[in-house]
């Protein structure tokens, strides 16, 4: 998706910019681009390509303007070139935009400006923001005024910064429906759509809300509503270091998540466990309201939808409420069953994700409870939902999701235990035990994590294969699906998640000589079940590579995997980092790009 970078300072802007860039390549995207301002004119360097072929272009040593604005760009109306890239500006090169997001009136503002003389030179949607910005420029001589009447205009989502040689000291900026936070400096502003991208020069960040607009100079941030009054804002401080944001040594960002999840547990368990009953800072729900539930959505996208599909198990085991996991773009369009009974459960590690946020507030309009589960502290989903719970899990760059995922079923498994304590509907025991083993859970994945020599070895075996199977039942299949997910995504290699006991009524037929099936058997209620499936597909020749934490003896298994022995409710926390080895190894060996994986973006925050 499309990253957003800018600064307003004393510095020269192009390299924070282009670092800002760099930093947000992760997001996936197909061009950039900045624009500066150089002694009062706008100075506009994009092209096709990566950020370092930007950094090339001639010239762009020389730019010496110490405010600019710049942009990563996933090309969806108009095919990636430069004519497509932002910064997009006005027939006159007076007003300079960057976009992140879509205009769904494109066409119709389009119309309107041509009639009124402009023309458009690029196929995108956003080229109509700064000739309407001129348009209303020329009535107003003002640019703030300028950029409100632009914004009411505008349907669908956008956070935009903007230029205009007019009012050369400043920067407007404006968010609806698209993440855009500003760095607080010392006499020097940043401004970005993720945090990563400016991390490194400042913690404290203003968080915009939808419809405000923003006037930047070098010391002032002046925040507006739609109408143009002031409003006021606070700072919040974020807590990530650094190092967090850099690779720190590894070859990959997903290769150091995946090894940061001993301490990212650590970091979501926090306090919350420390003594007696689990507290949540932000929660305050009583026997009553919890009784009054009839029904729990836990309502996700990808492998924030799959940490979803764990918790369903332990939240009907341990609080006795029926829970349904749905996937946002489905649940905001099927019309489903919500009512001040219904309690709704939304999980984005971003917090940004456009299906999730408007699954959200439709739990709203329908009287329903929401909680919102992210990785990003005020991010936007935390802003709509009634109550926040955070991971605390650190950044996560890379586009495979391993620590969010295990964050989450945790940050999950805890909520479902202090729901569960509240109601009383399962013994003292239980819950303590449960808890204890989510205590022990960080050592126990530092001893999982040793299994990567192993499962780098089994990549090594099967990377050119062209599918592959993922079986297990109960907790394993969900998690077989995530493993599914993760191998897709990175190694661009076919691969199904099936529960075990639904081979036989489809899916054996594809199983023949030399396949490779990945079966996941911690379930120990279920392990008898397991693995007679598991010997149906070895009898059919496929190659095996089974977790584990029970002994299963030698049924012809091609590799054995053991991992420590949990409960089955927090299985796939333990389970998962084999198959995140596995995709990851997969990867490497066909030497893709890991972090970056094709068409891909990081946080999808259009529709
Ligand atoms: O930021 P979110 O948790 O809302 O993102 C949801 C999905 O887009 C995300 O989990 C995606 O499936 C990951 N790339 C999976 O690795």
């Amino acid at each position: 998706m499309c990253g957003i970078v800018g600064y307003i300072g004393n510095k020269k802007a192009s390299p924070i910019l282009i670092n800002g860039l760099l930093r947000l390549e992760y997001r996936g995207y197909d061009s950039a681009g900045i624009a500066t301002m150089e002694e009062n004119q706008i100075v506009v360097m994009k092209n096709k390509g990566r950020v370092n072929n930007l950094n090339q272009l001639a010239g762009i040593n020389d730019l010496k303007g110490t405010l600019g604005i710049a942009h990563t760009r996933w090309a969806t109306h108009g095919k990636p070139s430069n004519e497509n890239s932002h910064p997009q500006t006005d027939n006159s090169n007076e007003f300079a935009v960057v976009h992140n997001g879509i205009i769904e009136n494109y066409h119709e503002l389009r119309e309107f400006l041509k009639e009124n003389g402009y023309y458009f030179v690029s196929q995108t949607d956003t080229e109509v923001i700064p000739n309407l910005i001129d348009y209303y420029y020329k009535k107003e001589n003002n640019l703030l005024k300028a950029v409100s009447m632009t914004c009411k205009d505008l349907k669908g989502s956008f956070a935009l910064e903007i230029l205009s040689k007019y009012e050369p000291d400043k920067m407007i900026v404006t968010r609806k429906d698209s993440p855009l936070v500003i760095g607080k400096g010392n006499g020097e502003n940043y401004i970005a759509s993720d945090i990563p991208a400016i991390l490194s020069y400042t913690k404290d960040f203003y968080f915009l809300d939808d419809n405000e607009i923003v006037e930047l100079t070098n010391k002032d941030v002046k925040f507006y509503n739609l109408d143009l009054e002031p409003i006021s804002k606070q700072i919040k401080v974020i807590d990530w270091g650094t190092s967090s944001a850099e690779k720190d040594g590894y070859d990959d960002f997903m290769l150091k998540e995946i090894n940061e999840q001993p301490s990212a547990i650590r970091g979501t368990i926090g306090a919350k466990l420390d003594n007696g009953n689990i507290e949540f800072e932000n929660l305050n729900f009583n026997k009553e309201y919890l009784e009054s539930i009839k029904k729990i959505y836990i309502v996700a996208c990808g492998t924030a939808m799959h940490a979803g599909l764990v918790a369903k198990t332990l939240f009907e085991k341990m609080c006795k409420i029926p829970t349904e996991v749905d996937i946002a773009s489905e649940f905001r369009y099927r019309e489903p069953l919500i009512d001040e009974k219904t309690l709704c459960i939304y999980i984005s590690q971003s917090g940004e994700t456009a299906d999730t946020i408007a699954a959200l507030k439709l739990a709203k309009q329908n009287n329903a409870k929401t909680i919102a589960i992210s990785n990003v502290i005020g991010s936007s989903i935390t802003r709509e939902a009634d109550y926040s719970i955070y991971t605390h899990a650190g950044p996560e760059i890379a586009v495979a999701s391993t620590k969010a995922y295990t964050s989450q079923v945790v940050l999950l498994s805890v909520l479902g235990i202090y729901f569960a304590e509240i109601l009383e509907r399962v013994y003292n025991q239980e819950i303590d035990e449960l808890k204890q083993e989510i205590l022990n859970l960080p050592s126990k994945i530092e001893e999982t994590l040793k299994c990567c020599k192993d499962i780098k070895k089994f990549a090594n075996k099967v990377y050119k294969e062209t599918d592959m199977f993922f079986l297990g039942r109960g907790t394993d299949y969900a998690v077989c699906l995530e493993g599914s997910l993760k191998l897709k995504e990175i190694s661009y290699i076919h691969s199904e998640g099936y529960a075990s006991g639904e081979l036989k009524h489809g899916p054996i037929a594809l199983i023949e000589n030399g396949v490779t099936v990945i079966s996941v058997i911690t379930n120990s209620n279920l392990v008898d079940k397991t693995i007679s499936n598991v010997q149906e597909v070895i009898t059919r020749g496929a190659k095996v590579l089974a977790i584990t934490s029970e002994n299963l003896g030698d049924l012809g298994f091609d590799t054995v995997i053991k991992i420590p022995k949990t409960n089955k409710l927090i299985s796939p926390i333990l389970s998962v980092i084999p198959l995140q080895f596995l995709a990851y190894y997969i990867s490497k060996e066909k030497g893709l790009d890991v972090d970056k994986p094709r068409n891909l973006a990081k946080s999808v925050t259009v529709e």
